[in-house]
Parts: structure tokens; C-alpha cells; sequence
């Protein structure tokens, strides 16, 4: 396995709507985001992932895009976009921009050609049926929008204002590679890739399977790795990755460990590493992820175990709990209440320690949580508001789906960046475009700066932990006690050296037999101070209590 800085590195994602607003009109932006590069290189971060700050009309916040070659002037303008690039070097942090190329905002000159004639230089740079199939939109209703200047169809998989571009077209590829140069040239250091699985449709676009009498099924076999994927990406990676020193992550729904390996094994010149989806649907049903079920320890520990071992001598991992698009992890898989600190340091634990690339989403270094907004006005994610009416329409209860969007909504994520207990979480000062979430007179960064066993101080030591010890980067993956329901424990190993990390994913007190070997070891991290540097034999865990030893030894 080769060393990449990419894969030393941890990355920092910023949404800049809810990150920080400089010029007070609600709305996060980019001098916002240079006024908080020292809180972030602080933490330790080496990498930032910005979501996406082009122009666009919002209707999926900025996952819409209308022009990638201008910034959203709710976020600013170009040379701020210049600066804040030279003040994230300056610091020796590099910058990824999210590369929105599976569709673009039906705003985008290309579409506003598309969509004019059916003989139009641009009409083949969308998708156009004279009949739709029976796909649905991941946004609810069908993936097919009428346009009646033509009589036809045009596939959108995400909102209607996000129209499908058509890969098969080469001069759509060309143009999207220019418009990559582009920004490489500008100097960025890498891409994350939005949904860049679904780039490549099976051209019949047959129906998919429909259940029990609904409308519309899902088209996922499809579309998600289509035929000709792996073709664009190493079309994609000669003509613009492979000449430049970059990272690049694939956000890939529906992805396997198998294809992952397609995706990202050095020898093929693809992509760097992908976002899987396992481990963020364990909590879903059958009809997706607003269809709630009740998650286990043992398959989540199945699912991120599997990708270690999957991705050990080919390709690499990215670990994340969270995104702009899940609700908060320590609400989700920790205890957001009389809990919250112990278990948001647990889970940081847990993953930090695996192998492959760490992200950390916005104020989870903070260990911010869900938010339960009582009416659905306060929400603004299209995705949620969708499904709200949707199922209105259809007859839900008011009350039982306010619940859902709790567990689930993106806006869970997009609540403001609490920085201090000021009015506004100090994003703002004037009215927020999403409410912040109440809690923020505690949970918020300002305190937990001053505050030396804090959550953030804990990431802190976990980032600098990942630079001191080679083995946390490198070492191969093992997995302990995999039917136990409360404890997730596993081992690293790199020449001689190992690691053990154990995690108690409950609000009581578990046992937990040390593996012979590791006896000597010393404890590096943990979560609770009162615990002793040696081991004893038998270990007894306190709710929510990780830890990890060391032993350079045996
Ligand atoms: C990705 C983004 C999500 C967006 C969707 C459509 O899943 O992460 O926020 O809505 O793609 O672009
Ligand atoms: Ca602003």
C-alpha cells in the first residue's frame, strides 16, 4: 500500500450556508468561512471539503448549479473565493470543492438551450423521452418532468430544477472536464463528487419493479454504477486528475465493497476513495429512510468491519458518521441527552480509529445534535418538505411524520454552526435562513474551546493521534466480540505494533475481557479520565466509555 497524503489526512466538511454569516444578512458565507480558518486549523484539520458555493437558484441549496465558473452572491464573489483559497494555504490546509456534475439547475445556460428545441446544439446534453418510465425522484413523485415546448420528457433523479446531464454525449464530458481544469488550474486540491455513481444510465431505461400497486418504483439498478461508469471515470481521471497532485472521494448510494474496489484501486486511475451508504442505512426500512427501524450494534459493527477488510490491500476508506444530508451521529447512534459528551466522544473514538480518510461534518467536533422544530414551516430542506406534502396528500397524520423529520430530516445537519451563546449561536445577527437549534446556549464552540475536556479537545487529540501513530493510518483492521450487542472492540496491527479500541455503545456497565496479549499496553485516548493507564484483565465500562491502548511489544 503506498503513502498518500490523502490518505494522512482529516477532512473538515463545511455547508457555508449554516456556517458562518460575516455580513449579517442570515446567510453563511465565504469571508465568514476565512474568519473561522484558525478555529479549524486549531482543531487540526488538513483538508476542508466545501459544499458546493457556485451560482445557482437554491432550490436544493446550492446542489443546483447554474454556473460553475461564478459564485452565489449570497456566498460572495470570486476574489473572495481567491482569498479564502491563498488564507486555507497559507495555514498548509488544502481546499476540495463538491463537483456537482451528475445535473446541473435547470437555470444553467445549457438547459435553458436544451429544453428550447428539439434540434438545439445542446438538446442532447439532458436526458429527453417522448414517455416517462416509472422512476421515482429521490425528492418524491416521478424522476420525469413534462415540458411542453417540446412534448417531452426530461429525467431529473433529484428535484425538477435538476436536470440529469447525458453522459453518453461526448461533448458533455468535454465540457465538464474544461470546466475541472478550470478549477484545478485555480488551484484547488481536489473534488469530493456528488452522486458521481448514477453519471451512467442503462440507455433503455427500463421500469423498475413496482411495489405493492405505488406509482412509481425506484430505478437504482439503473442507474447507480450504470454500464459505462467506470469508462467515464478513467476517461475523466487521463484527462484531468492524473495531472495534478489532488484528492478526489465519490459520494456512491447503492455502492459494495466489490465495486468500491473498482472505483479506487490505485492500478485502475479512477478515484481516490468513495462515501458508502451501509452504515447510514441501517436505521431504514424497506420503503427508504423515512421508513424508520430500530438500528443494531451487531450489523453496524458487520457493515464498517466488512469495509475495512474489504478495502485492506486494494483501494481506501473514507469514515464519516455525518453529512450535510444525515441527521446528527450522536442523536442518531450515541445518547443526544444525559449522555451526549461521553457518547459523541465514543463514536469519535470508534471511527477515528479505523482505517481510511476521517471527515468530520461541521459541529460534530461540538458534538452538535438534532433539532425539533414543532411546525414544518420552521424546515427548508426540499427533500423534507417534499415528502411532508406528499404524504399529507396521501392521508399521514401530522404529528407522526413532525416525528420522522426529527429522526431524519437534512436539516437536522443544517441547523447554524452554534459558535458561542450569544443571540443567533454568534452565526448571525439578524434572523437565521434556518433556526438555530435551542440548545446552543451550551452546546456551542466558544465553551468548548475554554473547556479542556470538551468534545472539540477530543477530536483534537484523536487528529493528533492519527499523526503520531503511523499504525492508525496504515495498520490492517480486526474485529472482536462481533455478536456482542453493547461492546464494539477491534484491533489494528502494522509490524509488530497494535491497537486495541473498545467502545461501550450503552448507557450502562459492560464487561469486557482483555485480549492476553494486550495486558502490557498503555492507554493512549479515552473518555473517561478516571480510568487507570494499565490494563486489568477485566475491564468494566462505563456507559458510553471508549478506549484505546497500545502496545509497540509483541
Ligand atoms: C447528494 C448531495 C445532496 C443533494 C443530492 C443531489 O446526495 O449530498 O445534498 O441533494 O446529491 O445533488
Ligand atoms: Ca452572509
Amino acid at each position: 500500500m503506498t503513502r498518500q497524503w490523502w490518505k494522512e489526512s482529516v477532512v473538515y466538511q463545511i455547508y457555508p450556508r449554516s456556517f458562518n454569516d460575516s455580513n449579517n444578512d442570515g446567510i453563511g458565507d465565504i469571508n465568514g468561512i476565512i474568519q473561522k480558518l484558525d478555529y479549524l486549523k486549531e482543531l487540526g484539520v488538513d483538508v476542508i471539503w466545501l459544499s458546493p458555493v457556485y451560482e445557482s437558484p437554491n432550490d436544493d441549496n446550492g446542489y443546483d448549479i447554474s454556473d460553475y465558473t461564478r459564485i452565489m452572491s449570497d456566498f460572495g464573489t470570486m476574489e473572495d473565493w481567491d482569498r479564502m483559497l491563498q488564507e486555507i494555504h497559507k495555514r498548509n490546509m488544502k481546499l476540495i470543492m463538491d463537483l456537482v456534475i451528475n445535473h446541473t439547475s435547470d437555470e444553467h445556460n445549457w438547459f435553458v438551450e436544451s429544453r428550447k428545441s428539439t434540434d438545439n446544439a445542446f438538446r442532447d446534453y439532458y436526458i429527453w423521452r417522448d414517455k416517462p418510465n416509472n422512476w421515482e425522484s429521490a425528492f418524491s413523485g416521478s424522476a420525469w418532468k413534462y415540458d411542453k415546448t417540446t412534448n417531452q420528457y426530461y429525467l431529473h433523479l433529484f428535484s425538477q430544477k435538476q436536470p440529469d446531464l447525458n453522459w453518453e454525449n461526448p461533448d458533455v464530458r468535454n465540457d465538464l472536464f474544461t470546466m475541472m481544469k478550470w478549477w484545478l488550474d485555480k488551484g484547488v486540491d481536489g473534488f469530493r463528487m456528488d452522486v458521481i455513481n448514477f453519471i451512467s444510465k442503462d440507455q433503455r431505461l427500463p421500469d423498475g419493479e413496482a411495489n405493492n400497486g405505488k406509482l412509481y418504483a425506484s430505478g437504482h439498478s439503473y442507474y447507480m454504477n450504470g454500464p459505462r461508469v467506470h469508462e467515464f471515470l478513467q476517461e475523466m481521471n487521463q484527462k484531468t486528475l492524473a495531472n495534478y497532485d489532488i484528492m478526489t472521494v465519490g459520494e456512491m448510494p447503492g455502492v459494495t465493497p466489490e465495486q468500491a474496489k473498482l472505483y479506487t484501486a490505485e492500478s485502475r486511475n479512477e478515484l481516490d476513495m468513495v462515501f458508502h451508504f451501509e452504515h447510514m442505512d441501517i436505521d431504514s426500512g424497506p420503503d427508504g429512510k423515512w421508513d424508520i427501524k430500530p438500528w443494531s450494534l451487531v450489523e453496524l459493527k458487520q457493515i464498517l468491519s466488512k469495509w475495512q477488510t474489504e478495502l485492506e490491500y486494494e483501494g481506501w476508506n473514507s469514515l464519516y458518521w455525518n453529512n450535510h444530508d444525515q441527521p446528527r451521529v450522536v442523536s442518531r447512534f450515541g445518547d443526544d441527552g444525559a449522555y451526549r459528551v461521553e457518547s459523541a466522544k465514543m463514536l469519535a473514538t470508534t471511527l477515528h480509529m479505523m482505517k481510511g480518510t476521517p471527515y468530520i461534518y461541521q459541529g460534530e467536533e461540538l458534538g452538535m445534535t438534532n433539532v425539533r422544530f414543532n411546525k414544518i414551516a420552521s424546515y427548508r430542506d426540499i427533500e423534507t418538505l417534499n415528502m411532508y406534502e406528499e404524504k399529507i396528500n396521501e392521508g399521514a397524520e401530522e404529528k407522526a411524520l413532525l416525528e420522522t423529520i426529527h429522526a431524519k430530516s437534512r436539516d437536522n445537519a443544517r441547523t447554524p454552526m452554534q459558535w458561542d451563546s450569544s443571540a443567533n449561536a454568534g452565526f448571525t445577527e439578524t434572523a437565521p435562513w434556518l433556526q438555530v437549534n435551542p440548545n446552543y446556549v451550551d452546546i456551542n464552540a466558544a465553551s468548548a474551546v475554554a473547556d479542556p475536556n470538551s468534545i472539540y479537545h477530543y477530536y483534537r487529540k484523536l487528529i493528533a493521534l492519527r499523526k503520531k501513530y503511523p499504525i492508525v493510518v496504515y495498520g490492517s483492521y480486526e474485529l472482536l466480540m462481533p455478536e456482542s450487542e453493547s461492546i464494539f472492540a477491534y484491533t489494528r496491527e502494522l509490524r509488530n505494533k497494535h491497537l486495541l479500541v473498545v467502545s461501550n455503545f450503552t448507557n450502562e456497565f459492560v464487561h469486557f475481557e482483555i485480549p492476553k496479549d494486550y495486558l502490557k499496553a498503555t492507554k493512549i485516548i479515552g473518555n473517561y479520565h478516571e480510568r487507570n493507564e494499565k490494563l486489568e484483565q477485566k475491564l468494566e465500562l462505563k456507559p458510553y466509555e471508549s478506549c484505546v491502548y497500545y502496545d509497540a511489544d509483541f
